[in-house]
């Protein structure tokens, strides 16, 4: 663990705007700076740093966080990491507490594992390179298959002895234990109770399966046998190092042209990747055979937003293409597809053509996947109306995913023509699925306007109130946090005690009360754990908070714009409004009697229907005393309200 004291510098000293900077360009815009949102596609940039506040938010995707969480996201860091990378950076001494023998031990044993599958790599590639066999066998193999020595060389590629312990054998002699061996999958224990063990990848070519960094994690081998008995690929299973929905093939040899080109190919195997590379296309990665998982697509779009999926022209290719591209276009990504003649995969593709008409076929090829999917589907639907209602449906399923209103908007746009249905039928349609898909998943929908022919970008307008898809109630918790976060320790200077902070005078107006939003509600204990101290805590306590959901409630509240109607500052209406900061106690009181008199009325409304059911009369009068009493206090609340300026 890295000592407090060392984290309290790091933060004190990491400045947002320069951690932000580093790997993006931001623009100043009054007081803050902007530029394009990192974690999803977008145009118009609505990625927000606040140097004051030490925060960036993004009013688009809602992405936000303290320099720290910037760098955990941007670059996928762990915690520490994270902390490490901003302490070199600032050069500050790390120190760090004594670690637990538990945390030594896992550290270790990844590191293990680590230096066990990277000694097998190298095993593999000296058994290829410099025996006998491996020469003859794996080496003549990938010579045939058209692979050059360079690209064997670059991709690490080796070969795994025939017999039943040719590795194990020589682990045991370099005195690696068999726990790392078995963990790494390299050898498999021949039973639980007896000793030793034997091969996994014996007579195979092999492909070692990098991470980012260039380190083995894993392997694929692949037979040189024919039957059909024999698997064409054996492969390293899941280990501590080694967690393949969150790998792609290939991306370690790739991550530089993929940047260059803000563009990546995906393929489906080992061989597609080479024969790539060799052709000179090297912004190519692979899901190594199965369907794309969201840590790949995620992975991915950490390097760019336009991906073309490239597969085998036969149907279960265009079946698979289909399928997995739903997540990569939730994922905001530009999606287009390619397939290749019959039954041809890129690597044979290149190998049979070569490299020249390999480009040309794949420049002139890509389809946009919205119109390869429409056209798939029209293929075999004929004028069957059914089939053509459900294919329209399907189409636009696939188009209320994209998260970009004005590419949406496009798409709809030509394939009502490619559809041949009116633009606004299929709005209508395209709206009722995101309204589905937003309340599954509890987000306000982001409709298209239902006429059609102006494609405005919906603008900064839909993302302000991004939050209005909330409940009331959450809405008015979320202001008592806002006022508390924002004001919580400037004096509320129009009290007889004048000193006091508003914090503990908001809390104490609203002691009767209970939250029902968990993560406010958190943020509330945070205040009165401070305030039974006789403290109060500043911003950073809650922005850089390791509890997410406090971290993420204080970045959105912080950066939330003032709740003040925007068109009151309407220049042209010449009406002056007063920043919320200069009617803070109206501010204060406004949200306490909001609040109050809500939840009142809720009361009411549960005993009335109460009252509904309730048979006995003493226990009537009893409501009805409680009613009476409800609706004075809510007639007191409103009277106070109406002596503050209405927002
Ligand atoms: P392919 O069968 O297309 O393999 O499977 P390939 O890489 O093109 O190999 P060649 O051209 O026949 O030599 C695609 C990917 O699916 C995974 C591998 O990652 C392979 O690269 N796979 C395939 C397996 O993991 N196991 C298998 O048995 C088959
Ligand atoms: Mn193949």
């Amino acid at each position: 663990m890295i000592k407090q004291e060392t984290v309290d510098k790091i933060l004190d000293t990491a400045r947002i705007e320069e951690v932000v900077g580093n790997f993006m360009e931001l623009k100043k815009r009054g007081t803050s700076l902007i530029g394009l949102c990192p974690f999803h596609n977008e145009k118009t940039p609505s990625f927000n740093v606040s140097v004051n506040k030490g925060i960036y938010k993004c009013f688009g995707c809602g992405a936000g966080g303290d320099a720290v969480r910037f760098v955990m996201e941007h670059e996928k860091y762990s915690y520490p990491e994270a902390l490490k990378y901003l302490a070199q950076k600032y050069h500050i001494e790390v120190v760090e507490t004594e670690r637990t023998p538990e945390q030594l031990a896992a550290q270790d044993k990844r590191e293990s594992l680590f230096i066990v599958t990277n000694w097998a790599g190298k095993f593999f590639r000296e058994t290829l390179w410099d025996t006998e066999e491996g020469r003859t066998i794996g080496l003549n193999y990938f010579k045939e298959r058209g692979y050059r020595e360079d690209i064997i060389q670059k991709f690490e590629l080796g070969y795994s002895p025939e017999g039943w312990a040719a590795l194990y054998d020589q682990a045991k002699i370099a005195g690696y234990k068999d726990e790392f061996l078995e963990t790494t999958g390299l050898v498999i224990r021949r039973s639980a109770d007896q000793e030793g063990a034997y091969d996994r990848f014996r007579g195979r070519v092999m492909f070692p399966i990098h991470n980012l960094t260039g380190r083995i994690l894993g392997f694929g081998g692949r037979t040189l046998k024919t039957d059909k008995k024999t698997p064409k690929y054996v492969n390293s299973p899941e280990s501590e190092v080694y967690h393949k929905s969150d790998v792609l093939y290939g991306l370690f040899f790739a991550k530089k042209a993929i940047l260059d080109a803000d563009h990546c190919y995906l393929v489906e195997g080992y061989a597609d990747v080479l024969s790539m590379h060799q052709a000179g296309v090297e912004n190519v990665v692979s899901s190594s055979g199965t369907s794309l998982t969201s840590g790949q697509i995620r992975l991915v779009s950490r390097y760019t937003k336009n991906v073309t999926i490239l597969y085998d022209g036969d149907e279960a290719g265009i079946k698979a293409s289909l399928r997995g591209t739903d997540m990569l276009l939730e994922e905001g990504l530009n999606v287009k597809v390619l397939l290749f003649p019959d039954g041809n995969d890129p690597d044979s593709y290149v190998q049979r053509f070569g490299s020249t008409a390999f480009k040309q076929y794949i420049a002139e090829h890509q389809q946009d996947f919205i119109f390869y999917k429409t056209h798939v589907l029209l293929r075999g639907a004929g004028n069957d109306p059914v089939k053509r209602a459900e294919i329209i449906h399907d189409v636009v399923e696939s188009i209320a995913l994209i998260p970009d209103a004005i590419k949406a908007s496009v798409f709809v746009r030509e394939c009502s023509t490619l559809l041949d249905i009116e633009e606004r039928i299929l709005i209508a349609e395209l709206n009722k699925i995101r309204i589905g898909n937003a309340r599954k998943s509890g987000r306000k929908p982001d409709t298209l306007p239902a006429q059609p022919t102006a494609i405005d970008p919906p603008a900064e307008a839909g993302v302000e109130d991004k939050n209005s898809g909330m409940s009331s109630d959450v809405l008015q918790e979320r202001e008592i946090v806002r006022i508390l976060l924002h004001y919580g320790s400037t004096a509320a200077a129009w009290e007889a005690n004048s000193e006091i902070p508003i914090a503990p005078l908001l809390l104490s107006g609203l002691s009767d009360l209970s939250f029902d939003d968990p993560a406010c509600l958190l943020v509330i204990n945070v205040f009165k754990e401070y305030i039974a101290r006789n403290e109060l805590p500043d911003e950073r306590v809650f922005v850089a908070h390791q509890d997410r959901r406090i971290a993420d409630l204080a970045v959105d509240l912080l950066s939330s714009k003032y709740s003040l109607s925007p068109n009151w500052n309407d220049e042209k209406r010449k009406i002056y409004v007063p920043h919320e900061s200069e009617r803070l106690e109206d501010l204060v009181y406004g949200a306490i009697y909001r609040i109050k008199k809500r939840k009142v009325e809720q009361q009411m409304v549960r005993i009335r229907e109460e009252m509904k059911t309730e048979k006995d009369e003493t226990d009537m009068e009893l409501m009805l005393a409680n009613y009476q009493k409800l609706k004075d206090v809510s007639k007191i609340i409103a009277e106070k309200l109406g002596t503050i300026v209405i927002k």
